[in-house]
């Protein structure tokens, strides 16, 4: 009797998950019987039916390869990608973009595999998808978090209606070597600004909703330590210590966890010997312990199979082995998680759980999304139409464009620009270019799309502007642009060009570097203007001097002659789609430039890294007259150009009244407040900017530290007050065991409008 009952239990069961498995394939467009259970629990139900090789594949992500609308590919490896999606071998696809594309692509994975799993579709939507927003540190110099955060909106926006539901952004490396072609995709060297930044991009990729068709999964890369490469060249070793990862590379990871970004990246270099893909301490003892980290890891390109390359893997199972063990869930482009997982399962040389727990991971933020309520829900080729490019989007840019300009320089008020009767010598090649704007990352968004700055200018009617190029920036394929192909010869333009400037009451000059001179894989040796443009500068400055110097370029460049000789300085990075609309405004005073530098500009590409929260050393000034036993360089000064924090207004902001008061044994408080006014004739803006110093301490604290920052707008003639706390959490730090604490002591604060302000209180606690 006992037997039967158990005989007939057993058959109850095989027919209900029979049932079940029934139910998700064919209701898995939000009729599912499970609509009632919590993601955990649809999670545990959808494992339950999985294959081994089926869960590898969650963890699987290739590239896009084919025309996903045309014939399925036939031979090589792009026939194997075709087979093992259409068999639920790939968890993810990156680079597929567009509606019809993605649909396609998804149709294979939902139709045609045997469980229906949709895939989560990925993209390097970094400032912008077809409109293209200022490149990231660009958007950092505006030390507005609203705007920000508006920007990766309307990011996710655009991107969501081109059936793209991940970006691997935010990059929030922070990095004090202005030779690393990817600062411009950071949000700079400090890590408080860089942790409000990541808080603010994830939150504006993300939304409050996840599961709307509008939002999308963000991606907090690279992790960790990529920012800290050796001399700055991309991809190269970093050894670094406890203290500056805990203190200076951790903080904005830890930020945008805890804003509830949904995967992380690991990186390509190694750290301190170990590649950061197969860094165990990094990803499962920190992240995914430590920090209780529930979202999923990505590798970066290919990082699997480069751990071979880094000696630290025999081959390419290995580096699989290293990989899952280390806790990198996602394979992106290897192609090593399909091929070796099952068998290093065999070989007990992984253990099954790493891989359940991986493929948990992928599915819940699959499930997060609303995929498997609707694969195609960000497929629709309306939306697509009427929200590519709108109003909204372009608006947004614009205005980030504008605030995150930075007025380096302007002797005697040259600018604001007078709007009538003023003729205008324009020289640069930049000066037309409606590219390069755009910055390095943006894939998506068509050549050419940038407004000019001539074109931005010419809106303005009442001057005249006369163009002269006067020298090309580049030659040759602008994808594969290297100093090696900058032009650095040909003058032949410079007559030409001096003879437009000659007798013009202003010269606009807009230099810098080309959109490809910074990004991925452009790293350089010299921080100096690229090719002939110094040497035009200096040409154009002999005949007249009345010079506006625009920057265009994507990381901190030495200028010292220009900040020496030219009256006028305005920093204007790549600011993407509508750069020449804002450049122009701000020259001719439309808006009032606010932005203030996230990175330090050095006087020369030897004092790099140069940053201002440095340490003060055991010898930090010149001892007597003729001593030479102090830190510092013989041929150079050791301050920056420009400081971290620096940017100029058409106002003028005068702080007053700094007021520290030691409430910290009655409420663990000390409060701060600070009267700034605007004694200039125009309404500005100011950061108010607070840094701390720890006078000693059992670990040594840099010499400046920010903690706090308020962005007010002042009427001409206009005091607000700033207000600031410190507690426990600002004034602490992370020992050399990683561990957070906090020690009593003697402290200054120092507020201000740049990191170099000497208006500073002290007190004790
Ligand atoms: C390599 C880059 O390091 C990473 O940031 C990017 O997301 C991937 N390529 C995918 O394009």
């Amino acid at each position: 009797m006992k037997k039967l009952i158990t005989v007939k239990l057993i058959f109850l069961y095989i027919f209900l998950t029979g049932f079940i498995f029934s139910c998700t394939k064919l209701f898995s467009n939000g009729n599912n019987a499970d609509d009632l259970k919590s993601i955990d629990q649809k999670v545990e139900i959808l494992l339950s039916k999985m294959t081994l090789e089926e869960k590898i594949g969650q963890m699987n992500q290739y590239n896009g390869f084919w025309d996903f609308t045309g014939p399925a590919p036939k031979g090589g490896h792009a026939e194997k990608k075709y087979e093992d999606l259409k068999n639920g071998l790939v968890g993810s696809m990156l680079n597929v973009r567009g509606v019809k594309d993605v649909t396609a692509v998804q149709k294979v994975a939902v139709e045609e595999s045997r469980l229906g799993i949709p895939l989560i579709i990925g993209f390097d939507v970094i400032h912008g998808y077809k409109t293209i927003s200022p490149i990231p540190i660009a958007e950092a110099a505006s030390w507005d978090l609203e705007a920000i955060k508006k920007s990766a909106e309307m990011a996710a926006l655009e991107s969501s209606a081109a059936g793209i539901n991940w970006t691997f952004a935010p990059m929030v490396d922070i990095s004090r070597d202005a030779r690393w072609g990817r600062v411009m995709e950071g949000a700079g060297e400090d890590p408080y600004l860089g942790s409000k930044i990541a808080e603010a991009r994830v939150n504006g990729f993300q939304g409050n909703d996840l599961s709307l068709n509008s939002t999308i999964a963000a991606c907090a890369k690279h992790f960790a330590a990529y920012g800290f490469a050796e001399g700055g060249r991309d991809y190269n070793t970093v050894d670094i210590g406890t203290s500056t990862l805990y203190n200076m590379v951790f903080p904005p990871f830890i930020a945008a966890k805890n804003a509830g970004v949904k995967t992380f990246m690991n990186s390509f270099n190694e750290l301190n010997g170990v590649p950061a893909t197969g860094n165990k301490y990094l990803q499962r003892d920190i992240l995914k312990e430590k920090w209780a980290y529930d979202g999923f890891i990505v590798s970066d390109w290919g990082s699997i199979t480069e751990m071979i390359s880094h000696g630290h893997a025999k081959d390419g199972q290995h580096a699989a082995e290293l990989a899952l063990n280390a806790g990198s869930d996602m394979d992106m482009e290897s192609y090593l998680y399909v091929k070796h997982l099952e068998d290093l399962v065999d070989d007990k040389k992984v253990d099954l759980n790493f891989i359940d727990d991986a493929t948990r991971r992928i599915l819940k933020v699959k499930y997060e999304l609303g995929l498997f309520d609707d694969p195609y829900k960000y497929c629709d080729l309306e939306r697509e139409k009427e929200i590519t490019g709108s109003k909204e989007i372009n608006d947004a840019a614009f205005d980030i464009a504008k605030k995150s300009i930075v007025l380096l320089k302007n002797k005697n008020n040259l600018l604001p620009l007078k709007k009538e009767g003023q003729k205008i010598a324009l020289i640069g090649a930049l000066a037309t270019d409606k590219t390069s704007p755009l910055g390095s990352w943006r894939i998506a968004a068509d050549d050419h799309t940038a407004v000019s700055v001539l074109e931005g200018l010419s809106q303005y009617t009442g001057n005249t502007i006369t163009y002269s190029k006067g020298a090309d920036l580049t030659y040759g394929k602008t994808e594969f642009v290297t100093e090696l192909n900058i032009n650095t010869t040909d003058k032949s333009e410079f007559t030409k060009a001096k003879e437009v400037a000659r007798n013009v009451d202003v010269v606009i000059m807009v230099l810098g570097e080309h959109g490809f001179q910074s990004g991925e894989g452009r790293s350089r040796t010299s921080l100096d203007l690229p090719g002939v443009q110094q040497e035009l500068l200096e040409e154009i400055f002999s005949v007249n001097p009345n010079i506006v110097l625009v920057l265009n370029n994507g990381r901190p460049l030495t200028i010292n002659w220009a900040d020496e000789n030219i009256p006028a300085i305005v920093e204007a990075w790549q600011l993407g789609t509508q750069s020449g609309h804002a450049i122009a405004q701000v020259l001719y005073g439309d808006y009032n430039p606010s932005g203030k530098l996230p990175m330090t500009f050095p006087r020369d590409v030897g004092q790099v890294p140069l940053y201002y929260n440095y340490k003060n050393t055991g010898r930090p000034n010149l001892p007597g007259p003729d001593s030479v036993f102090w830190s510092h360089y013989n041929d150079e000064v050791n301050t920056p150009l420009y400081p971290f924090g620096y940017g100029l207004s058409y106002s003028i902001f005068k702080y007053s009244n700094l007021s520290v008061t030691n409430n910290f044994e009655r409420n663990s408080k000390i409060e701060i407040s600070i009267a700034v006014k605007n004694i200039g004739d125009v309404e500005g803006k100011e950061v108010v900017q607070l840094y701390i110093r720890d006078k000693y301490a059992s670990i040594t604290r840099p010499v400046k530290e920010l903690r706090g920052f308020e962005l007010l707008n002042l009427k001409a003639g206009e005091t607000k007050v700033a207000k600031f706390e410190l507690t426990e959490k600002e004034l602490g730090f992370y020992d050399n065991q990683g561990k957070w604490i906090f020690e009593r002591g003697e402290f200054e604060v120092f507020v201000g409008g740049n990191s170099q302000t000497q208006n500073k209180k002290s007190f004790k606690i």
